[in-house]
């Protein structure tokens, strides 16, 4: 199996991601860290508890990391994700407590530990994963590749322009864009494909165990905020996007470009510049998900799911 790192912000797709890795024989996961995001970084430690408790996984590690961005404050996704992070479903209380290094040096120590490079996942703000690569440069070869949900080709979710973990830290994102390490994006261009339709809802809740329940009552608040906000018929699992890519990268088609992400722009901020058509000449530094096997993205989400809950 792939042994991966997941810095996360849970969030309803960040549980779904978490599920997805739990439940792979293709992943290993070594651990969890959290950051600010969707909620603030204490409330999303406690949710990636709540959700290896569900899923009777106290064994992996989660260490708490970012409360805010590289610069500036805390942008909190709560308008989506409701005051928990997580709102909807009844969660069983954490079974383990946090590991007590923080989510910057248990990823140093995770990655100098590990006998292979290891698959660092980003699902939130990517702050942590920049202080890491800033701060601990020398791990950079202990990282098998970065695989991030963040930014777009096309617009934005929080902005016109900007999804919402580039938004919540640009800085950080530019950092690891031009770290020369692999990297590989899933914007939202690809993960607004990945809508849990009430078909894909209804199996998660025909599971009839607490997992799958669980997973349907998410769905349930994620759906109706992402229709009162965006007036989308179903809510897009953009996290989950980024394991899937691991387990079967056939799943999505990739093109590499040269990318970057807007700092500085007056109502651009946290944009993401994906140069599809090389128009700037710069080297290409992301493979960037373009295209989603839908179908085949849900036989593996649910797949995991099932196995993960009996
Ligand atoms: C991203 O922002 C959060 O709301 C989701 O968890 C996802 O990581 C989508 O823009
Ligand atoms: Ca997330």
């Amino acid at each position: 199996p792939i042994p991966v790192l997941l810095d996360c912000d849970p969030g309803h797709d960040d549980a779904i991601a978490i599920l997805l890795a739990l439940g792979s024989p293709a992943v290993d996961l070594l651990g969890i860290t959290t950051t600010f995001g969707n909620c603030r970084v204490d409330k999303a430690t406690y949710n990636a508890q709540r959700i290896l408790a569900l899923a009777q996984r106290p064994d992996v590690p989660v260490a708490s990391g970012a409360a805010a961005p590289l610069a500036g404050e805390a942008h909190i996704g709560d308008f989506i994700h409701g005051a928990t992070g997580i709102d909807g479903p009844d969660l069983p209380e954490p079974l383990a407590p946090a590991v007590e290094l923080g989510a910057v040096e248990f990823l140093r120590t995770s990655l100098l530990a590990a006998p292979a490079p290891v698959t660092v996942v980003a699902t939130g703000p990517i702050t942590n994963v920049a202080l890491l690569l800033r701060d601990h440069p020398e791990v950079g070869d202990r990282i098998a590749e970065i695989v991030f949900m963040g930014g777009s080709i096309e617009r934005g979710n929080t902005t016109p322009a900007a999804e919402f973990n580039a938004y919540a830290d640009p800085e950080a994102l530019d950092v690891v864009l031009t770290s020369g390490l692999p990297i590989r994006m899933v914007g939202l261009n690809l993960s607004h494909q990945a809508l849990a339709t009430p078909e894909v809802v209804a199996r998660m809740r025909a599971m009839n165990h607490p997992v799958g329940r669980a997973c349907a009552d998410l769905m349930g608040f994620f759906g109706g905020t992402y229709s009162d906000v965006f007036d989308f018929a179903a809510p897009p699992v953009h996290d989950p996007c980024t394991i899937a890519a691991l387990i079967d990268p056939g799943l999505i088609t990739w093109h590499k470009s040269f990318v970057a992400v807007e700092t500085e722009g007056r109502w651009t901020r946290g944009a993401t510049v994906v140069d599809l058509h090389d128009r700037l000449g710069e080297p290409p530094n992301v493979q960037v998900g373009m295209t989603l096997d839908v179908d085949g993205y849900w036989e593996l989400v649910l797949d995991a799911l099932e196995r993960v809950g009996s």
